[in-house]
This record gives C-alpha cells, structure tokens and sequence, in this order.
C-alpha cells in the first residue's frame, strides 16, 4: 500500500507529492522539523511535539499556516489513513518556493509534508544496548531548533557507523551535548546527569519523560554538562529519543561503560517509560 502523505492540505498518494526545485528547504535547509511516535494508532506526547514545533518556527520566524489542534487533527488522520497500530510521523515545513536569494521571500507559501510509516519499537537495541564513539559538535548555536539543517548530525552519524558503532555522542571542546540523533543521560553514584536544556541541545521530548519519571522514582537528577572524562567513568549511559525510546549504550569508543551491560537505573527508566506508553 502507498503511504498517505498530507500535502497541500490534502491526504495524497506519494506521487501526488510535487515539490518545486525553488523550494527553500532544498536550497537552504530553510525550515522545521518534527518526528512524532505513535502507539496503538495513538500519537505520543502530541503537546511537547507541537510546542517545540512552535519554538523552532518561531525561531526561524517562520509563520505556521495552522493552529496547533487542527495540525494535531491532521497528523491523527494520517496515522489513521496509514493502518497502523505502531510507527512514525514525519512533518516538515519550509519556508516555501521562491527564486534563490537569501534574504526571506516575499509572498512565499510555507510548503508542509507529513506522512506515517510503520515502524516497530527497537526492541534488540533497548535490550542489548548500542555502541557509541565521541564526535566533536561542530554544530551551530541554536541546536534547541529542529530545522532541516542536519548536515552535522549526519556527518557525525556516518562517522560513527564507519568506526563500527552505532551512535556518535558530541562534545565541545570536551563537554557532552547530546547524541546525533538522541539525548545522553549517564548514571554516576545513583544519580542521572545529563545536559541542561539550553541552546546547545535539542530539547528532546523523551528526555523530559524521562527525567519526569526519574524524579518521580526519586532518583536523583543533575541537568548540568559533564565531561567526555565522567563519560568514560560512568556507572551506566543510555540515550533517549522519538525512536530510540530508552536504550543503554554499553560501549563507549571501543571501551565498556560501566560493567559493560545495561544497568539497574536504565533498566528501570526503561520500565516506568514502557508503562507511560498508550495501549
Ligand atoms: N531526532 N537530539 C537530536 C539532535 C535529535 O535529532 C533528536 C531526535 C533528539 C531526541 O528528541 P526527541 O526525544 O524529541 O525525539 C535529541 C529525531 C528522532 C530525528 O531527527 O529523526
């Protein structure tokens, strides 16, 4: 069966789909991006989702042609139209087609695309854990914006997959940010580290679940940056995401995080998020 998309604010065929060679997002990148879970055909955290979505437009200046609920109503119907119980939403917005010229064009309609696709949960990943090697973040300022500008992400993905892992954790100078495509939480005496929510990470939604429900298990959390040296000293590490959920990394450039294996706190976030899930 052919995926549905929601373009020009109609359910479509992927053939339907015509995007123009003027459209800013392939020229520059000029625009927004949102990957939404959903479970048992429901959408998962829709709110956190459409929020950010609204902090990166804002952020790009970039004016939604909708309202939040009628886009939630949309996305739902897409879900709906696809036939699946589990799977992705992807959603973009660019600025629009217009003859390349940096500055913003005038009179340019944003041009929005979404569609869902089955995908299962990373059941292998989340039991076995994954391997991870350092990158340097050689992204810009403004990382808490999901826009299309991914080239370092993908950069730093590609070069993890060709030293044999499958995650790569940036840092700056030292400091951990986050992951290529995840949140990097460590564990150290019993207490859950992980990188404030500022301007050099995106604010992943699954992160806030996640330390939601490690204070509600009164584990101890710290949102403050630690270094690539507490890292390589941690009792355990795990990444959280959209399609990662919660999944223990177990190596950490070729060396073992902690005892090597998924630990005690990961294994019990693992647990209560697995609870937060729709059924
Ligand atoms: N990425 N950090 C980065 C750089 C990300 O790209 C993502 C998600 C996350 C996790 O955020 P969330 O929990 O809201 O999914 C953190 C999506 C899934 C992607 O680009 O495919």
């Amino acid at each position: 069966m052919s995926t549905v998309y929601w373009f020009g604010n109609r359910f479509v065929p992927q053939e339907e789909v015509r995007i123009s060679p003027l459209d800013r997002g392939y020229y520059f990148g000029d625009g927004a991006y949102e990957v939404f879970r959903f479970y048992a055909g429901q959408l998962y955290e829709t709110e956190a989702h459409l929020q950010r979505l609204w902090h990166t437009s804002a952020g790009l200046k970039l004016e939604l042609p909708f309202a939040q609920e009628e886009l939630a109503a949309k996305l739902e119907e897409l879900v709906r139209r696809s036939g699946a119980a589990e799977g992705n939403v992807y959603l973009q917005i660019t600025r629009g087609a217009a003859p390349r010229a940096h500055p913003f064009p005038r009179g340019a309609e944003p041009v929005v695309m979404a569609y869902a696709t089955p995908v299962a949960r990373p059941v292998a990943a989340m039991e076995a854990g994954i391997r991870a090697v350092t990158v340097e973040d050689i992204r810009w300022l403004r990382c808490d914006y999901k826009t299309l500008n991914l080239l370092p992400n993908v950069l730093a993905k590609q070069e993890a997959l060709d030293r044999g892992a499958d995650e790569a954790v940036l840092h700056r100078s030292g400091t951990v940010t986050e992951c290529s495509a995840s949140n990097l939480m460590i564990v150290r005496d019993g207490t859950v580290l992980t990188h404030p929510a500022d301007n050099f990470i995106l604010h992943g939604v699954t992160r806030a679940v996640v330390l939601r429900l490690a204070r509600a298990a009164e584990i101890p959390v710290v949102e403050r940056p630690f270094t690539l040296d507490e890292l390589a000293g941690a009792d355990e590490a795990f990444i959280t995401g959209t399609t990662v959920e919660v999944t223990p990394v177990v190596s950490l450039n070729g060396q073992a995080v902690g005892s090597g294996r998924p630990g005690p706190v990961t294994r019990r976030l693992q647990t209560d998020f697995a609870a937060t899930l729709p059924v």
